[in-house]
């Protein structure tokens, strides 16, 4: 057995142990460290111990076999990181509340409940459609701010209808504001307490209750609607646990409501982003793709048949979803001693899965660097190491939703409009709660329309 003193690391410093260079770049730390010291890497924020891992079968061992062990950390008396500003929802729940609201929530994430959403997703498309075609020519635009703005609407439509969006407007950069302070917080042990009236603390503490009085209103008008409704809110409202008959209350709906909204929009975004991109630089793999559009398509926009057949659209984007994958990693809390082959990994500790070391991992990809469709093209191919939206009982409840909205929104973008990289190359990487273009992403966009 490998004790956790003797398990490979970057060098730690007094007190602080790695905290200084991991809160500089965690990114950067995740695939150094990776290359310098292996698959299983023992680090240190302040205090506590971390352990990395870049290896889909100690992965596999933690999140599937020992799911009660590493677990989330959702502590009610003192909530910390996303669940700051997500409380109870499904991302940051656990034990009994968590299983009760995934019974829940499942149905209405199902393919069947999904494909219905299909008409406001194209909806959606029309009026960036319109705001592209009109784009003066040769100016550039920040792609990643337009998949943002992109997968907000659909969220939005999908979840409260068109009804309240205008009112929602501002819910998206609060909320922005509080995943980033929270985001930020779960890495920095020595971060001051909210409490404290500090500038962060103060516009984190702003934008929360900003977005907690936004969604209690909405659900309150809402239940005093008679209004025929079919929309997440609605699917929320409606939902029954299988089991027991209960629905849920208007505290867990509000947890739910802000959970479903984050994590649905700027994962989907991010991946569309890099999508983009990656098709711009490989015009080879972008003809192909047009060529499928074209001949499921032919010219109009999707219908739910349409789909399974586009089958090259699907694989261009599971492909740049391992080449770029939005969640780059998943963390849980290691709440007993525990063994992953041979390694004791300490309780109390916290474990880190790096995704994106696992999607580049050189024994389970052929020149994992090369953007390549075609691994993603047979059932066979199917790759143990491919993770984008997680493994185990945590798996993504919105992995469908996702799939069919991107499906359908690239499709739609590379039938109306040709991209250019403005820098050429493909941005750089930065982790800021998803896998993002540095900097953004500039391109030249324009209408194929009048080709
Ligand atoms: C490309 C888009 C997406 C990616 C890459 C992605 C990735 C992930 C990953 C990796 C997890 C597991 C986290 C963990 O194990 O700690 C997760 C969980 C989750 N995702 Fe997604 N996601 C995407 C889109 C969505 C969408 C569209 C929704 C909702 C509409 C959504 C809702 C959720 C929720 C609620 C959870 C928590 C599930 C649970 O713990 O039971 N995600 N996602």
């Amino acid at each position: 057995m490998t004790n956790t003193s003797d398990i490979p690391g970057p060098p730690a410093r007094f007190l602080l142990g790695n905290l200084p260079e991991f809160k500089h770049n965690p990114l950067a730390c995740v695939l150094n460290w990776q290359r310098d010291y292996g698959d299983i890497v023992h680090f240190k924020l302040g205090p506590r111990d971390f352990y990395l891992i870049s290896h889909p079968e100690l992965a596999e061992q933690a999140l599937v076999q020992q799911q009660d062990t590493f677990i989330k950390m959702y502590d009610a008396d003192r909530p910390n990181g996303l669940a700051l500003i997500l409380g109870q929802g499904l991302v940051t729940s656990s034990g009994e509340l968590w299983r009760k609201q995934r019974r829940l929530m499942q149905p209405v994430f199902n393919r069947s409940s999904v494909v219905t959403m299909l008409p406001e997703m194209i909806q959606t498309f029309e009026k960036l459609n319109t705001r592209w075609c009109e784009l003066p020519a040769g100016v550039a635009v920040n792609v990643a701010d337009e998949m943002m703005r992109l997968t907000i609407e659909v969220i939005t439509q999908t979840m409260f209808s068109t009804s309240v969006l205008g009112r929602i407007d501002q819910i998206g950069p609060a909320l922005d504001i509080g995943l980033r302070f929270a985001a930020k917080s779960i890495m920095n042990p020595l971060r001051a307490p909210l409490w404290l009236p500090t500038r962060a603390n103060r516009e984190f503490i702003n934008a929360r209750n900003f977005l907690n009085d936004t969604i209690d209103v909405i659900i309150s008008e809402r239940r005093q609607d008679s209004g025929q409704y079919h929309d997440l809110l609605q699917m929320l409202l409606e939902a029954q646990d299988p089991e027991t008959g209960e629905k849920m209350h208007d505290r867990q709906i509000r947890d739910e409501v802000l959970t479903i909204f984050s994590a649905g929009h700027e994962t989907t975004a991010t991946a569309l982003s890099w999508t983009l991109a990656l098709l711009a630089n490989h015009p080879e793999i972008l003809a192909r793709l047009r060529e499928e559009v074209a001949g499921v398509l032919n010219g109009k926009t999707p219908e739910i048949q349409d789909l399974s057949q586009l089958s090259y659209t699907r694989a261009v984007l599971e492909e740049s979803m391992r080449i770029r994958p939005p969640v780059s990693m998943v963390m849980r809390k290691i709440a007993t001693e525990a063994n992953l082959q041979g390694y004791r990994l300490k309780a109390g500790g916290f474990a880190i899965f790096s995704i994106y070391n696992m999607h580049h991992h050189a024994d389970f990809w052929v020149q994992p660097e090369v953007f390549d469709p075609e691994r993603f093209l047979s059932a066979e191919k199917r790759n143990k190491a491919y993770m984008p939206f997680g493994i185990g009982h945590r798996f993504c409840v919105g992995n469908n939703f996702a799939l069919i909205e991107s499906q359908v929104l690239l499709a739609l973008m590379v039938q109306h409009f040709d991209f250019e990289l403005v820098n050429a190359q493909l941005p750089d990487m930065e982790m800021v709660v998803t896998l993002k273009p540095k900097d953004g992403l500039p391109m030249l966009i324009r209408s194929r329309c009048y080709d």
